[in-house]
């Protein structure tokens, strides 16, 4: 399964990459306007330092201003991935881009249809939304559960993008259904790791070890 973190901002994508589990990046309009600088240098300062796939979402609504803004982007780093969103629009301008060799990852999705016209237009990946369905009370990892399967039927190419990851339950029902990607914003990376049981048992140890240092 590969990590991906969900942030624009260049200290939390070095602190992530610098465990050394860290795959990918995507961004979107949001997080980019919470950092400051221009939205192509973020983009190339965050290829320099991850080298995996760097999402970085168009804004145009119309499928030529998509395409035209997705080529450009394109040309900043070979790992850039076009986000897209799903809409008719986006659909057409993931069809050309993915015809061109250029990556889409296909964002704000919230339904299995959805998810597959992604997949038939040749999305490299595609982005379920689950936190923000579960804001509204419906169950997002049940999104995920579905596309995995619809995917499966069929031999897709595209890679299920598990977004809006909230907590790490999230990200472990995410791997036991097979997802092939997480994205995740940093403090749920941190939270990844913690369990109180290793913090209690690695402070046993080292005070026992206190006790075998003075032989
Ligand atoms: O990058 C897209 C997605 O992960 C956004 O998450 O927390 O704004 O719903 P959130």
């Amino acid at each position: 399964m590969k990590f991906f973190i969900d942030t624009a901002n260049i200290d939390e994508i070095r602190q992530a990459a610098d465990i050394g589990v860290l795959d990918g990046v995507t961004t979107n309009p949001s997080l980019i306007s919470k950092e400051k600088g221009k939205f192509e240098d973020i983009i190339r300062q965050i290829c320099e330092i991850v080298d995996g796939p760097i999402s970085a979402e168009v804004v145009a609504t119309d499928a030529e201003g998509m395409v035209a803004e997705g080529r450009k982007l394109s040309e900043i780093h070979k790992n850039i991935v076009v986000k897209v969103p799903c809409t008719v629009d986006g659909l057409k301008a993931t069809k050309k881009l993915s015809s061109d060799g250029i990556g889409v990852n296909m964002t704000l999705v919230f339904s299995p249809s959805q998810a597959l016209l992604a997949a038939k237009a040749g999305a490299m990946f595609v982005s379920p939304f689950v936190g923000r369905l579960d804001d509204i009370s419906h169950y997002g990892m049940q999104l995920v559960e579905q596309i995995v399967s619809i995917y499966n039927n069929y031999d897709y190419d595209t890679e299920v993008l598990v977004a809006s990851v909230r907590n790490p339950l999230h990200l472990v029902d995410a791997a036991m259904m097979g997802a092939h990607v997480a994205t995740m914003p940093f403090k749920v990376i941190e939270a990844l790791v913690k369990h109180p049981l290793t913090d209690i048992g690695l402070k046993k140890f080292l005070e026992d070890w206190e006790k075998v240092k003075g032989r």
